[in-house]
């Protein structure tokens, strides 16, 4: 496996394999990395001749209030564990490799940044934008690997690849959960025990919008009342947003049809940020 830390071996590795006539497979991670990761590698791994995964803890997506400085990091495990399931090349660059001094330009998905998630963490889908941008460039890989977990970034991220013309595909892969329904993420490692009993109401609440859905209701208003009900159970999670949008444009929908919409929850679990949805 390489381990790359600079943008020019990067792009040199990625050059000589597509003259060797290989397809390339991209990961973008912040690390920390859990199953939800390695579903993504073994994807890629799937459908690409050679599968790369960068591994970057982005400044430039969280706020300045945000978990940025005690964000996980577990550089030498994440190696060791890509290592073992056989990624061809790793890039960890620095801050100072992604935004050499002086940088000033951002990618902006005006519009879709500002729903959901953007709502409540300005700049957030700006830094996630920007950064995926320099790492399609970098890599120039045929495909790139997200989880659904980040229904939201997804959707910022299919637009900007629309937008700009990235010729890329962009795959999506299902969201990991624990045997209890807990999706997997970075994050999970704040909880206390107690906390992470309180976070399962999350996906409890979107299961029953699935519920409800199939039982017949359509009506937007419902869905979410009942899922409120739920989250009610636990007074100590503090919602954030619990909305039913369009999974491409983050509207709201106001007639829920199965296949066509999404329902989606960021909730604070003490101080920990946790999100999770459901394509309905
Ligand atoms: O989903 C993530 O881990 C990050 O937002 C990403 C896509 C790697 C960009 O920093």
């Amino acid at each position: 496996m390489l381990l790359l830390k600079t943008i020019a071996e990067t792009w040199n590795a990625c050059e000589r394999m597509r003259t060797a006539g290989k397809t390339l497979g991209l990961v973008p991670t912040m690390g920390a990395l859990h199953q939800g990761h390695l579903s993504l590698v073994r994807a890629a791994q799937a459908s690409c001749d050679a599968v790369a995964v960068s591994i970057f803890v982005n400044p430039t997506q969280f706020g300045p209030k945000e978990d940025f400085a005690g964000y996980p990091r577990s550089l030498e495990q994440d190696c060791r564990t890509l290592e073992a399931a056989g990624v061809d090349l790793v890039f960890t660059p620095s801050a100072a490799e992604m935004y050499p001094n002086g940088a000033s330009t951002f990618v902006e998905v005006a519009g879709l940044s500002d729903r959901l998630d953007g709502a409540s963490r300005p700049g957030h889908f700006r830094g996630v934008a920007t950064v995926v941008a320099k790492l399609l460039h970098i890599f120039a890989p045929e495909r790139a690997f997200f989880g659904q977990k980040d229904a939201a970034q997804i959707a910022v991220l299919g637009k900007m690849v629309r937008d700009l013309q990235f010729p890329v595909r962009l795959e999506v892969c299902p969201t990991v959960r624990e045997p209890d329904g807990l999706a997997l993420s970075s994050r999970n490692s704040y909880l206390s025990d107690e906390q992470r009993r309180q976070a399962l109401v999350l996906y409890r609440a979107l299961l029953a919008v699935q519920q409800q859905l199939h039982g017949g209701e359509h009506d937007p208003g419902k869905l979410i009342a009942a899922a409120m009900r739920i989250l009610d159970e636990e007074p100590a999670v503090r919602v954030d947003y619990f909305s039913i949008v369009d999974p491409e444009t983050l509207e709201d929908v106001l007639d829920v049809r199965p296949g066509a919409a999404l329902v989606a929850v960021a909730a604070l679990v003490g101080a920990t940020r946790l999100i999770d949805n459901l394509p309905l």
